[in-house]
């Protein structure tokens, strides 16, 4: 039994999470904590909603709620959604917590102290229509890097590369639009992220077992690119986590805040604290985790993210953490994501295009989305959303080959044998030959889930149904009963228990499912199965159980086309 730390990126606050970000972070971090619960390990899993920054100010701007009202009312409505999709956070927290603010202060005076921090005078961008400073995703403009023309001032979507927003081309206000700006000078700090490179460098170096794409991001933004040039930490917003040097008064930066990206990784941590607070675990319950000198020297740290991301987590909060001389965790693995479009372009929140978690569940069960997610999360490259594709991977995979066969099964043993598990002679060569296949599908799966290689497992656990349909086919009980009502009972014996087995196993990628199997079958142990001899004969001869109501529905033509229709527009 090992201690597992797991992150999934914050999603922002304004506004629902369409499925490209789900499937991005949340739903495979997800997978991967409800796994290794069940292999027994002890699993701390975090998110929060990252609710400072322009992003959350222009929202409630919209809604003409205040700001702080707008993220109490969507921190609810996210995570109710969460729950609505069984992401299992130990904790879901928020970064406008007290835990953060005081978090964020105490690491920017460390920083201080330690002279990684200095004081600009800064250009900003300045609004005469707005009488205000446009700073981040206040101004909008042309990508200097692509040539994007609704590149943020903060980052450019398109390409992912880092802005200012005086490094726009053609800027004009993301509030009004206007081009009336002009650059005028505020003071700001600074973190002097150059002088943490070498030991950034070597940090990123040591990580020789990360994926691809999160090393060749990291590696570009830190070699070639401008990752670890000195950034403004600070903000002139009223929204935000106060600038202070833990809990002095900084001078001259009375009314700034920090940068939503200095103080939203922070959360990680101060979110295991508010996790601590609300299930009075107490200080040493959270530094635990994320105190080298308190106990986490035996955890394993692994954060999900989409690509976008990944400077963030391997320059910048690095450079936080490592910067503050303190011994804080820092993460092992960072299984990164490509993106999901959706039919043809790209899933937007600021356009609405697309399918967001409140429309998904109105739709359908939140299995139904799961199973689809991540049987093709973006990992080697983008995929597509197409609703021809869903309908298929839902109907063929969910329906035929697992519902069908627990239907099948139940069925069939409650019109011959009634609802227990039916006696029956020991289990024979075909069920021996059945079991040394399932076998070495179950360890390719374990093996696959360990290394989080999402659709690759999902594929290994669609073999393993496939092996009972198989199973069953060619047993054939229906036909068997009528000359050996004996050996039929046998097979049904051996189909009943690999209902019990497949809802343990697929319990990580269908848990609501997973758990009405586990109930129809009246089992009470759903340990993770070591030898599936062993496994396959849990439930006894005798043994009660019901039949489930249909599984999974077919999706129609007429619902797809009409779902289609629906989603082909913007979201209003
Ligand atoms: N809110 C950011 C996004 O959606 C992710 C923040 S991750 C954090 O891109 F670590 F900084 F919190
Ligand atoms: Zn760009």
């Amino acid at each position: 039994m090992a201690r597992h730390l797991i992150t999934s990126a914050l999603p922002y606050i304004n506004g629902i999470k369409h499925l490209g970000n789900l499937v991005g972070s949340q739903l495979p971090a997800d997978l991967y904590a409800r796994y290794l619960r069940a292999r027994g390990h002890e699993v701390m899993f975090i998110c929060a909603t990252d609710e400072h920054g322009t992003p959350a100010e222009l929202a409630a701007a919209r809604t003409g709620e205040a700001v702080a009202d707008y993220c109490a009312r969507m921190h609810g409505e996210q995570s109710a959604l969460a729950a609505g999709f069984g992401l299992s956070f130990d904790h879901y927290g928020r970064s406008s917590s007290d835990r953060n603010r005081a978090l964020t202060q105490h690491f920017a005076g460390r920083l201080a102290e330690r002279g990684y921090i200095r004081e600009v005078i800064e250009k900003q961008v300045y609004s005469h229509a707005d009488k205000r400073f446009l700073p981040d995703r206040y101004i909008e403009g042309t990508c200097p890097n692509c040539g994007y023309d609704k590149a943020r001032g903060d980052q450019c979507e398109n390409c992912t590369k880092q802005l200012d927003p005086t490094d726009l081309i053609n800027p004009r206000s993301a509030i009004s639009g206007s081009t009336d700006l002009e650059v005028r000078e505020t003071k700001h700090l600074y973190l002097r992220q150059s002088a943490l490179k070498s030991e950034i460098a070597a940090w990123i170096d040591s990580k020789t077992d990360w994926p691809i794409l999160t090393t060749s991001i990291a590696k570009k933004w830190l070699n070639d690119g401008d990752g670890l040039q000195d950034r403004g930490i600070t903000r002139d917003l009223d929204w935000g986590v106060p600038v202070k040097r833990g809990d002095q008064d900084w001078p001259g930066m009375e009314g700034k805040v920090f940068y939503v990206w200095f103080d939203a990784p922070i959360e990680y941590i101060a979110a295991t604290a508010e996790w601590a607070d609300a299930t009075g675990a107490g200080e040493e319950g959270w530094r635990r985790w994320w105190r080298l000198d308190e106990g986490a020297e035996d955890v394993t740290y692994t954060q999900f993210m989409g690509k976008d991301n990944v400077p963030f987590h391997t320059l910048s909060f690095p450079a936080t953490l490592i910067g503050s001389g303190e011994p804080w965790k820092m993460v092992d693995y960072i299984k990164s994501f490509n993106y999901l479009t959706y039919d043809g372009g790209q899933f937007s929140t600021s356009q609405g295009r697309g399918v967001f978690m409140d429309q998904a569940l109105e739709i359908l069960p939140a299995d139904y989305w799961r199973w689809w997610l991540l049987s093709h999360a973006p990992e080697s490259g983008d995929s597509e959303f197409t609703w021809e594709n869903f309908q298929q991977s839902v109907n063929k995979d969910l329906a035929d080959v697992l519902g069908n066969f627990v239907s099948r099964v139940t069925k069939f043993c409650r019109s011959k044998f009634g609802e227990t598990v039916p006696e029956g002679p020991a289990y024979g060569a075909d069920e021996a030959a059945l079991i040394a296949a399932l076998t070495a599908r179950l360890a390719a799966y374990d093996a696959n889930m360990q290394a989080m290689e999402v659709r690759k497992s999902a594929s290994e656990l669609r073999a393993i149904w496939v092996l009972g349909n198989e199973y069953l086919q060619s047993a054939a009980p229906w036909t068997v009963f009528r000359t050996d009502p004996g050996k039929a009972a046998m097979q049904i014996r051996m189909g009943l228990n690999l209902i019990r087995l497949y809802a343990i196993l697929s319990a990580p990628f269908i848990p609501f499912a997973s758990a009405r199997l586990l109930e129809a079958m009246g089992a009470t142990d759903a340990a993770w199965p070591g030898d599936l001899t062993e496994a396959l004969s849990a439930l006894r001869p005798g043994h009660a159980f019901t039949v489930p109501d249909l599984l999974f529905a077919k999706i129609s033509d007429e619902d797809r086309e009409a779902w289609a229709e629906r989603f082909k527009g913007v979201r209003r």
